[in-house]
């Protein structure tokens, strides 16, 4: 029997001489050493594959056949798996075995993971000989959809997440979805938040095609088709916001929709009760409250939306939380200038306004709505 290889479908990221592809297919991974022959990569260059337990064992071999096919070098440094090791201690480690692999500026480092491989991938290749080429190859949903495209890449300091950074765009994103049967259901979960901001923030089409749908809450539910979809509209998404303003001056921080808030719920339960796609799914909600009592869009739609979000089994209510330490964390965000803090808000399904002349007390109200003991 012959095999017909499998087809990809392209969403370009329009980013000039840095321009790239996302490139989304069942078995895309197969091609990982053709797809990067595609990008202009020779045949000799060396790679280095960095990965974890999790992804490794089931999809580290194909990853490595396909690149020794297609003539590549390739070796492996497989990290421990966790949001803890997102250091700048296991950056460099990364840049220890690229010293060892002797990686020039030719070179290429391929990041095969969720968001932690892929922010600590390409930000050791962003920093490795002052920058080389990185391809993203997100085995999560929540890095398929978000993570892997844009170049934002960094590590944690003590002090908060990602404060450690640079933007260093890959030469190339690999989506293969049939990765995702591994994942484990809750991070698929945490994952359909990002796509949920997606038609909330640009894409009223993806958000009536996950209200049209029944249950989200597993792959099984969702099906090939509308995961294609799902995957393809939300790189679009993403690819159109990033294209238009890669370094953050404005339009890209309505990708932070729901982050604020949720930001505040992760920080004030030490980041161990929730994962992040489950804490934005709870701001979010915040968001759409705070955005219904300041006129900007409707019940009804305020309504869709939390609606939307029960049916993937994500949280809708925030713990109970002490007002001083909310008021104290929203002060502290990354994003506050001269004491206001800029909050992503919703005008309608597809529309969100930035703004930053919202009452923090009005803000915090939102947020306590949400409590299961305030609701
Ligand atoms: P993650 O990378 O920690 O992956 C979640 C878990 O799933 C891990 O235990 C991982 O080992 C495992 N895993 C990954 N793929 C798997 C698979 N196919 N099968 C089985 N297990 C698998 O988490 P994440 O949600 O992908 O990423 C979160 C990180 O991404 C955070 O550090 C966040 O700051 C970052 N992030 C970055 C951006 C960006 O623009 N750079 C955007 C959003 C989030
Ligand atoms: N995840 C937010 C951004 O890429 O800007």
């Amino acid at each position: 029997m012959i095999e017909t290889p499998p087809s990809l479908t392209t969403v370009p990221v329009d980013l000039g001489p840095k321009a790239y592809p996302v490139r989304i297919g069942p078995g895309a991974l197969g091609l990982l050493g053709e797809e990067i022959l595609a990008r202009g990569f020779r045949p000799g260059v060396r790679v280095l594959v960095v990965t974890n337990p999790d992804v490794d064992g089931p999809y580290g071999d194909r990853a490595c056949r396909s690149l020794a096919q297609a003539g590549f070098r390739s070796e492996r440094l497989v990290l421990e798996a966790g949001e803890d090791q997102k250091t700048p201690a296991t950056v460099s480690r990364i840049h220890q075995a690229a010293y060892d692999l002797q990686l020039e500026r030719g070179s290429l480092i391929v990041a095969l993971g969720g968001g932690v491989v892929g922010d600590m991938a390409g930000f050791a290749a962003a920093t490795w000989l002052r920058g080389i080429a990185v391809v993203q190859v997100p085995t999560t949903l929540l890095a398929m959809v978000d993570a892997a495209i844009g170049g934002k890449t960094g590590v944690n300091h003590p002090g908060g997440k990602n404060l450690i950074g640079a933007f260093h765009q890959p030469s190339l994103v690999l989506v293969d979805p049939c990765t995702l049967e591994t994942l484990p259901p809750r991070e698929l979960q945490a994952g359909m938040a990002e796509v949920i901001k997606y038609g909330v923030i640009a894409d009223p089409v993806l958000f009536e095609a996950l209200e049209g749908h029944g249950s989200l809450a597993g792959l099984g539910d969702l099906g090939p088709a509308l995961l294609d979809r799902i995957l393809r509209r939300s790189a679009t998404a993403k690819a159109r916001v990033v294209a238009a303003d890669e370094r953050e001056g404005s339009l890209r921080a309505i990708l932070n929709y729901g982050h604020t808030l949720g930001h505040v719920v992760e920080t004030l339960t030490g980041y161990r009760r929730y994962l992040h796609g489950e804490a934005v799914a709870i701001g979010m909600v915040a968001a759409g409250i705070l955005s219904r009592e300041l006129g900007l869009w409707t019940a009804a739609e305020e309504a869709r939306q939390r609606q939307l979000i029960a049916r993937t089994g994500l949280p809708l209510e925030a713990p109970p939380l002490e007002a001083e330490a909310v008021r104290e964390c929203l002060l502290r965000d990354k994003k506050v200038r001269d004491g206001r803090v800029r909050f992503v808000l919703p005008t309608r399904i597809g529309a969100v306004e930035l703004r930053d002349d919202v009452p923090l007390e009005a803000a915090l109200s939102a947020l306590m709505q949400t409590t299961p003991a305030r609701s």
